[in-house]
């Protein structure tokens, strides 16, 4: 197996999209025109692919039948009044700011203490908070993943894991069919072939959803967490499970699907993301 290739480099400058040269300008009159009109056909290549996004507004007076509000605890007065209890009581010892990365000046005892408490709410060793959910997905499989290891992916898998596959330092990518214990066993036993992986030298992550939001299907969990620990017996089959949708749904007290099936001590990760059923924004991989 290899790494990935990036491709040779014989200019600092980047290759131009095929297509988008015949519409630069032809002048060089200003820098800020020539950004104007390759942005301006930018944009008309992509309402011509019916792909320009725009933002809006909805009417104060809709229902909400779309937002990742779930539960509509965004608008809860119960949580509103609990949020600013926490704000002006145990929280006023600290900060409001983060003061800097939490690698220099900007941790906290507070947010070491809520790393604990959620982690140990989900029933997990440790957690570590992020941003946003799609910030612990990026983060995670951009970091986790070492040289040499393979990621195994649904295909329908979130955006946020693709991007942290993106740079990620493991050699390869490969998606399974999705909900398809059989097609990712055949595409395990491919790579149990392999000398390191067989040995357990070299790990082997499996990036699930518990619950996905296009067909509201759940992922065959314990089949997965089965199967991984069948055909990597040497404790290298590690599996990832987004919760994103789960979270503040399924399982006691809305602590996920994990948790519902028992499992948390059978995958190596779970993230869930504050941003959803919980009303808030944020995330922690537990
Ligand atoms: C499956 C899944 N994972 C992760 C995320 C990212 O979560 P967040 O909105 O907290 O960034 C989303 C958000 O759409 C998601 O649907």
């Amino acid at each position: 197996m290899t790494g990935f290739q990036q491709p040779e480099q014989t200019s600092i400058l980047p290759a131009i999209e095929p297509g988008i040269e015949a519409k630069m300008p032809s002048s060089t009159s200003s820098s800020k025109t020539s950004l104007q009109d390759s942005l301006q056909n930018r944009l008309l290549k992509r309402a011509q692919t019916s792909s320009l996004r725009t933002l809006t507004l909805s009417p104060a007076s809709s229902a909400d039948f779309s937002s990742n509000d779930f539960l509509s605890l965004s608008t809860s007065p119960l949580l509103r009044s609990a949020f600013m209890t926490e704000l002006t009581t145990t929280h006023c010892a600290h900060a409001i700011g983060s003061r800097g990365s939490r690698l220099l000046d900007g941790n906290s005892s507070y947010a070491e203490a809520l790393e604990r408490s959620i982690a140990a709410f989900h029933k997990a060793p440790a957690g570590l908070l992020f941003n946003s959910g799609f910030d612990a997905n990026a983060g995670f499989f951009a970091c986790v993943p070492q040289p040499g290891d393979v990621i195994f992916y649904d295909e329908f898998i979130h955006a946020s894991v693709h991007e942290g596959m993106r740079l990620s330092r493991a050699s390869t990518g490969v998606p399974f069919r999705h909900n398809c214990v059989g097609d990712l066993e055949r595409r395990i036993e491919e790579v149990v072939r392999d000398e390191g992986v067989r040995l357990g030298k070299r790990n082997v992550f499996v990036a699930v959803e518990s619950l996905y939001s296009m067909d509201g299907d759940l992922t065959p969990l314990k089949e997965i967490v089965e199967l991984v620990k069948r055909v990597l017996p040497n404790g290298n089959g590690h599996v990832v499970v987004d919760e994103a949708h789960s979270t503040g749904i399924y399982g006691p007290n809305g602590r996920g699907i994990v948790c519902m099936l028992g499992l948390e001590k059978r995958v190596f990760a779970r993230l869930h993301t504050f941003g959803k059923g919980l009303g808030c924004n944020g995330g922690e991989f537990p």
